[in-house]
């Protein structure tokens, strides 16, 4: 069949070989749903027992999938052996561009090393390469900033864990070009999910929305008010939400939280919803950090 110019256009802007740096929680489930789609996917880390262990991990994870979508058998073994063959893994950023169509990075929270590493993979990928961000709480535009190729460069934020959160945020900054922006839809949607586009403000729209929630819960138990477990019960129960709170909270990483909160704090001192909490101050300061830790509001300890 004649595809349409503006198919025809599509197709050859789609996005093939994706590049994926750090492999960490949030990039070992990227590069693990893009290979699992058919993608050839290079996942990096300057961590080489960081990179092996998520290579394990996905293999897992995708062998999980598998069973889950065709049980015992041929077509299983199949689906896991086609999607492990499209990952390979690197612990050389620059090198591992040279053939992207995308690069998501996904490293340490840090806009100093995400600049630098930027900085580098400028130079070393094709003019047509997509650049885009995982960050959660630091401004697109800052990162961009590092790159001459604004135009080209966006924000694609993904929910843990990948493999089974549908929800993409795509986001533009004002220089972000329709074709860039286009593409990075389109990708998101070959990956799976559903996209939901977002200017580069703070916390896109999850973020923006759930982190003040989050301190509000925890600044009406300061305020002696009720407890965490009513306050989880009530929201669960009354607000139809699958957790509560204090739950997302122990679950998300109190260290998290209090670090995307600061950084918002700094950003907008006048704010009364993005003031830090004593309270969560104090268990971070203790250690207490959630599920991760074995306590932060509730105990997990066995
Ligand atoms: P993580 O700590 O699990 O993984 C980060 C990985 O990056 C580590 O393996 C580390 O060795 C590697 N790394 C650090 N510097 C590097 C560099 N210069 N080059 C290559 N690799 C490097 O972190 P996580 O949780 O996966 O977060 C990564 C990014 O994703 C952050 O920007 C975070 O804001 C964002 N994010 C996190 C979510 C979460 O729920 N944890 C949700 C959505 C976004």
């Amino acid at each position: 069949a004649r595809r349409s110019f503006a198919q025809s256009a599509a197709m050859a802007n789609a996005i093939k070989n994706v590049t994926v740096i750090g492999s960490g929680l949030m990039g070992s489930g990227i590069a693990q749903v893009a290979a699992q789609t058919g993608h050839n996917v290079t996942m990096v880390d300057i961590d080489p027992v960081a990179v092996e262990k998520a290579q394990k991990r996905i293999g897992a994870s995708i062998a999980r999938v598998a069973k889950k979508k065709f049980g015992e058998g041929d077509d299983a073994a199949k689906f896991m052996n086609e999607s492990m063959s499209h990952l390979k893994t690197s612990t050389d950023a620059v090198a591992s561009v040279e053939s992207a169509d995308l690069v998501v990075e996904a490293i340490v929270e840090n806009l100093k090393v995400k600049k630098e590493l930027f900085s580098k993979l400028d130079g070393a990928a094709p003019a047509h390469t997509i650049f885009a961000s995982n960050t959660s709480s630091i401004p697109i535009a800052k990162i961009a900033e590092a790159t001459s190729r604004l135009d080209r460069f966006g924000g694609l934020h993904f929910f843990n864990p990948v493999p089974v959160m549908k929800l993409l945020e795509v986001v533009r900054i004002p220089e972000t070009s329709d074709g860039t922006y286009e593409a990075m839809k389109g990708w998101g949607k070959a990956m799976g999910k559903v996209t939901v586009e977002c200017k580069d403000t703070p916390g896109f729209i999850v973020n923006r929305l759930l982190v003040p929630y989050m301190f509000e819960a925890v600044r009406l138990v300061e305020r002696g008010e009720a407890s965490p477990r009513d306050v989880d019960t009530a929201m669960k129960l009354g607000a139809g939400h699958p957790m509560g709170p204090f739950e997302l909270m122990d679950y998300v990483g109190l260290d998290t939280g209090k670090f995307i909160i600061d950084g918002w704090h700094a950003d907008y001192p006048d704010e009364e919803i993005f003031k830090p909490s004593p309270m969560l101050e104090k268990l971070v300061a203790d250690g207490k950090l959630g599920v991760k830790s074995g306590e932060g509001f509730y105990s997990y300890k066995k």
